[in-house]
């Protein structure tokens, strides 16, 4: 189990990948604007610290609980 990565919002079925393609897309820097879209992030919100991330660096695949440890 400890090969197992974070790489989706499960709510939206959104991978982090499409995620960051689409911030690029509509020019989006922030998860509000995500949200906003509805597009990731506004179901249970266990994604957001890795969205916020992935916004910031632009990394899509995270150890469980990575965010947190910055
Ligand atoms: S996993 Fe992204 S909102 Fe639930």
């Amino acid at each position: 189990m400890s090969s197992q990565k974070v790489t989706k919002c499960i709510c939206h079925d959104q991978s982090f990948e499409t995620i960051k393609e689409y911030a690029r897309e509509k020019n989006l820097s922030t998860i509000d604007g995500l949200q906003k879209h509805d597009f990731c992030s506004n179901g249970c919100q266990l994604c957001s610290p890795y969205v916020e991330a992935l916004l910031e660096t632009g990394q899509t695949e995270f150890l469980p609980g990575e965010p947190f440890g910055k």
